[in-house]
């Protein structure tokens, strides 16, 4: 199978360039300077030239504070990249594989969100993220969108790797208690696409549209950072737990607003033969990593 890869120096592009390692596909894998998916001109000429099987976007505007006054680019990566790349998958008649966010939803749910909940989203970010999902499930009817949250790895900036740097600098550190969510290994989230290419190759994928692909234990900001503090201790990686102090949303005020309650349900993800993110499990690996 011939897989088209964009946004390659991700955390999550990264990774699926790892599951990618041995097994026998064909990758053909971009970063912006390559393919700029927002780019209309080089997203046809690329994709024409490559013809694959599949495309995989792992490319986005993810910083969410700046895209707060930053709004007409996140909207251009976010929005109009996903549907370019939809209309070229549409004329070739290809899948496209898409990610999206816990942040289309507002946060006020008391029960994990379903993909065919309503959205909301509460900032630039989530709103130009909401807008991909629609424009380009208006433009390529196969496709697949996976919403994620709370993604962490072994590569990139991330909260696993800022609470282990943190905790070898500090003896306290105080975090969220109040927002909820489901941390998600990248690497997992990559394997899943992986098998929903295959599965795709196979002809095994009837039901395209929108699946929520994260960790299957919610936690807290501050419930997730204990759980980081615990597995590095017991590696050695950091000699002594910092004292961890359990602060609200209002005393860490971001240009963003973050969801209070973004936890998502991933009963659907067996209609695609996948299984949710065991990030718990994975902490070992990315924390001896970091
Ligand atoms: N990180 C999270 O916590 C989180 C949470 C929920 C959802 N998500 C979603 O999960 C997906 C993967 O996130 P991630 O954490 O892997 O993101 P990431 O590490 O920030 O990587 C995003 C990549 O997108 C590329 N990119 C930016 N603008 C581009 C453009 N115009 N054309 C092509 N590539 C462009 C960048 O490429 P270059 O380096 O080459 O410039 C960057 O390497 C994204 O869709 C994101 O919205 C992430």
């Amino acid at each position: 199978m011939r897989i088209l890869l964009t946004g390659k120096h991700g955390q999550l592009g990264r990774c699926f360039q790892d599951v990618l390692i041995g097994v026998d596909h064909e990758l053909f894998a971009y970063g912006s300077a390559e393919l700029n998916i927002a780019n209309v001109q080089q997203v046809a000429e690329v994709i024409q030239q490559v013809k694959p099987d599949i495309i995989v976007n792992a490319a986005a505007y993810t910083a969410v504070d700046k895209a707060e006054t930053d709004s007409d680019n996140a909207y251009l990566v976010n929005a109009t990249g996903p549907e370019l790349l939809a209309k070229q998958a549409a004329i070739l008649g290809i899948p496209l594989i898409h990610v999206s966010t816990d942040y289309v939803f507002d946060g006020d749910a008391v029960e994990p969100y379903l993909p065919t909940d309503p959205t909301n989203p509460q900032g630039v970010y989530g709103a130009s993220k909401l807008a991909g999902e629609i424009n380009l499930a208006a433009t390529c009817e196969k496709h697949i969108i996976l919403r994620t949250a709370w993604v962490f790895s072994e590569y990139g900036h991330n909260f696993v790797k800022t609470m282990v740097r943190l905790a070898k600098e500090r003896d306290q550190l105080s975090v969220v208690a109040d927002q909820y969510g489901s941390p998600t290994y990248a690497g997992d989230l990559a394997k899943a696409i992986l098998r929903i290419c295959e599965q795709h190759e196979q002809g095994k994928i009837q039901a395209w549209g929108i699946y929520h692909y994260c960790g299957d234990t919610p936690t807290s900001w501050h419930g997730f950072a204990r759980a980081i503090f615990a597995k590095a201790e017991s590696l050695g990686v950091i000699k002594k737990r910092p004292q961890l102090k359990a602060i609200s949303s209002d005393q860490y005020p971001t240009p963003a607003k973050r969801p209070e309650y973004s936890v998502m349900s991933t009963k659907s993800l067996g209609i695609i033969g996948v299984v949710a993110s065991d990030w718990n499990a994975k902490l070992k690996f990315v924390i001896e990593q970091s």
